[in-house]
């Protein structure tokens, strides 16, 4: 007789496999495939010497290294929160004081992501509302949905997040009485994963202040993901969200090494409104009681040393060329085919394309197997979007990542994903004639 059911909560109920693992897996079994899909960082410009010397500093230290092997505290290093801190303060042209934070506001997470989670757990009972872009980072939406929380999104444009269209909603789910479900709006507001997308400098404040004017019965408050802030090629470092939130009211700045340094080393930070530090850390105890202190001294470290601001600027120099080789070979591939758009990103790791409408992009169309057998892999553009009241999703989208691929396959892994694409409209084509 078979077992009884295992007794799950509602929650794992809620909580699905996520669609990116059938691509994960694909491009695991298929060395050969070249893979946009992953969303991993450049293997070679890890920081192994870097690393390796700030590891070998700090456990030749007898000291030193003792409090690094012990446990750390909840909240993280003081001395990588306060740096953390100055770090987005500098970026920002701002001191701490004048947006009313000090290094008690700041969280050392484990990753971004363990910041996302948290803050969903402290703030989401199922039925809440939660606004992001549309599309949006999809590991996010799997987190919301494990929560019960509903999502709503807000179009995008060149400019990132429509805000006439935020306030649009915000403004009709006051009207409807709804607004007191609204607990947070979602933005990756530079190079966003998926798009590339960054949210423009004249929205930021507006963000903020549309914020505060739906706030009715209780805050409505603003995740700013900057995961991917530091990888900036072209043009100048916009001010965050959280610099037009003087009072350390509404904002919520999450970000992460990951990126920038090494995702190995699995380390976030977010800076929170001073009245929301003692929930998150709250459940962050129940978690973990603290992320890995090991590696918060290690980067503790590498900021000090400026190991971590050079090999930044060393990151950008080889993602910059990565990006215009593929924006390169987009040109020379998919130029002259009608209908076919990319974004222009001037930073992160993520390049999306938008097809003619019988392009089906998703897992259920013609395009995977064609890249598949191609021998190139693209992350579908339909899982960065939540479906709509008919339960319709956009599905002529692709999200392409220049991070891992080496810049001779990237050009490879395009000409291929032009073959898949020519292969599908010719198919196309003959059933449109009936052929
Ligand atoms: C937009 C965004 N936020 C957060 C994360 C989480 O990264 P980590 O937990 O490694 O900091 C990622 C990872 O890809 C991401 O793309």
């Amino acid at each position: 007789m078979p077992p009884a059911p295992l007794p799950l909560s509602g929650k794992s109920g809620r909580t699905a496999d996520s669609p990116i693992t059938y691509f994960i897996n694909k491009a695991l079994e298929n060395p050969g495939l070249i893979s946009f899909a992953a969303g991993l960082v450049d293997e070679g410009s890890l920081p192994a010497a870097e690393v390796g010397a700030a590891a070998a500093e700090l456990l030749g230290d007898p000291q030193a290294a003792r409090a690094a092997l012990q446990y750390g505290s909840t909240q993280g290093l003081p001395s990588l929160r306060e740096k953390v801190l100055h770090h987005v303060c500098a970026a920002d042209g701002v001191r701490p004081a004048g947006l009313n934070l000090s290094a008690d506001d700041v969280v050392l997470t484990t990753g971004s992501q363990q910041l996302l989670y948290l803050l969903g757990e402290t703030l989401f009972d199922p039925g809440d509302i939660v606004v992001t872009e549309a599309p949006s980072y999809f590991v996010y939406h799997s987190l919301l949905q494990s929560k019960g929380a509903q999502v709503l999104s807000v179009p995008m444009d060149d400019g990132g997040m429509d805000l006439d269209a935020l306030e649009e909603l915000l403004a009709h789910l006051d009207r409807s009485g709804e607004s007191g479900r609204v607990k947070l709006i979602y933005t990756v507001d530079y190079f966003q994963n998926p798009t590339g997308l960054t949210l423009a400098a004249d929205r930021r404040p507006r963000l903020v202040e549309l914020a505060r004017k739906y706030s009715r019965k209780h805050r409505i408050l603003i995740l700013e993901d900057s995961a991917y802030r530091e990888l900036r090629y072209d043009g100048p470092d916009l001010p965050s969200v959280k610099k037009f939130d003087g009072g350390n009211e509404y904002v919520v700045y999450a970000s992460t090494f990951s990126k920038p340094l090494a995702p190995g080393l699995k380390t976030g930070y977010a800076l929170l409104p001073k009245d929301l530090v003692a929930p998150v850390l709250h459940l962050k105890s129940n978690h973990d009681f603290g992320s890995t202190n090991l590696a918060q001294h290690l980067i503790d470290r590498l900021v000090a040393s400026g190991a971590f601001a050079r090999h930044v600027e060393d990151l950008r120099a080889v993602y910059r060329h990565k990006r215009d080789v593929m924006l390169r070979s987009l040109e020379d591939e998919f130029g002259d085919c009608p209908g076919v758009r990319w974004t222009v990103p001037a930073g992160g790791l993520y390049v999306w394309l938008t097809f003619p409408d019988e392009v089906d992009t998703g897992p259920g169309g013609q395009l995977v197997p064609a890249a598949l057998d191609a021998g190139v892999l693209y992350v579908p553009g339909e899982f960065g979007h939540v479906p709509d009241e008919a339960g319709r999703v956009p599905k002529t989208e692709a999200r392409l990542s220049f991070g891992v691929a080496d810049p001779a396959r990237i050009a490879e892994g395009v000409r291929r994903f032009r073959t898949a694409y020519g292969r599908v409209r010719e198919g196309t084509a003959k059933e449109l004639v009936g052929v």
